[in-house]
């Protein structure tokens, strides 16, 4: 048995599809079923239901087989025991720093002010501002991260953006481009290599579509 790790929402919704093409269907839709492991068509194949962030945890400790996660999360958790050899391109959006509308950032970051800055990324943002040379004092969120500067806790953030509606519906500017991310299939290290036989159909069907 493969077990494949998936969030719900995006992520699970781009992956059907590429699993259709193999010939695999899910068995329920994770909106509404409870259920955190789902069957598939192929009796070989089993799906878990897990939060986005979590998906390089089960799979790095092989509970789960594969699975598809965000290279914002991958970057995050780290590469150990883990492999990310096909980039989907889906869930495609990019990392990016915000502050409010009426903030001068260049000014700012010129003057060398030091910023406080709100995010989920505390480890990208930490590497970007670094690289840049610019002081700021980290504070972790688990969502919400454009409510920050619009209540007084942050400067900026660092958050996802794809359309930029978000921020735009809550008077943010996006002014830094940190990374563009993609979602990646991971593939626990020691499966790769002792369960290679069975896992390379599915592979091959991924990287294929
Ligand atoms: P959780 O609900 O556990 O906090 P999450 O909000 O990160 O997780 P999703 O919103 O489903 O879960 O995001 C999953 C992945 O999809 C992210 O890691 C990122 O790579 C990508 N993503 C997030 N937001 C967008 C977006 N607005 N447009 C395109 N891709 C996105
Ligand atoms: C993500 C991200 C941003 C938003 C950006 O949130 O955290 O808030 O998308 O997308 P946009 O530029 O197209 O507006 P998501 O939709 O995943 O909601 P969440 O807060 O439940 O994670
Ligand atoms: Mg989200």
């Amino acid at each position: 048995m493969i077990t494949l790790a998936l969030s719900k929402g995006r992520i699970f919704d781009e992956t059907l599809p590429m699993l259709a093409k193999a010939g695999i269907t899910v068995s329920e839709d994770p909106e509404s079923s409870r259920k955190l492991i789902l069957p598939t068509s192929s009796p070989n194949l089993r799906v878990i239901i897990v939060r986005a962030s979590d998906v390089p945890t089960y799979v790095q400790y092989g509970a789960a087989d594969i699975g598809v996660a965000g290279y914002d999360v991958l970057a995050e958790h780290g590469m150990d025991g883990l492999y990310a050899p096909i980039d989907l391109g889906i869930a495609k959006c990019r990392l990016s720093v915000a502050v409010r509308d009426g903030f001068d950032y260049v000014s700012a970051v010129r003057q060398g002010a030091r910023l406080r800055v709100v995010t989920k990324y505390v480890e990208q943002a930490r590497e970007h501002f670094a690289n840049k040379g610019v002081h700021v004092d980290l504070i972790k969120l688990y969502g919400s991260m454009e409510l920050g500067p619009l209540v007084g806790l942050a400067d900026a953030i660092v958050d996802l953006v794809s359309t930029g509606n978000t921020l735009k519906a809550n008077q943010l500017k996006e002014v830094e481009v940190i990374s563009q991310i993609s979602s990646r299939l991971v593939v626990n290290q020691a499966a790769y290599k002792r369960r290679r036989e069975q896992l390379q159909p599915l592979l091959d069907a991924f990287s294929k579509v």
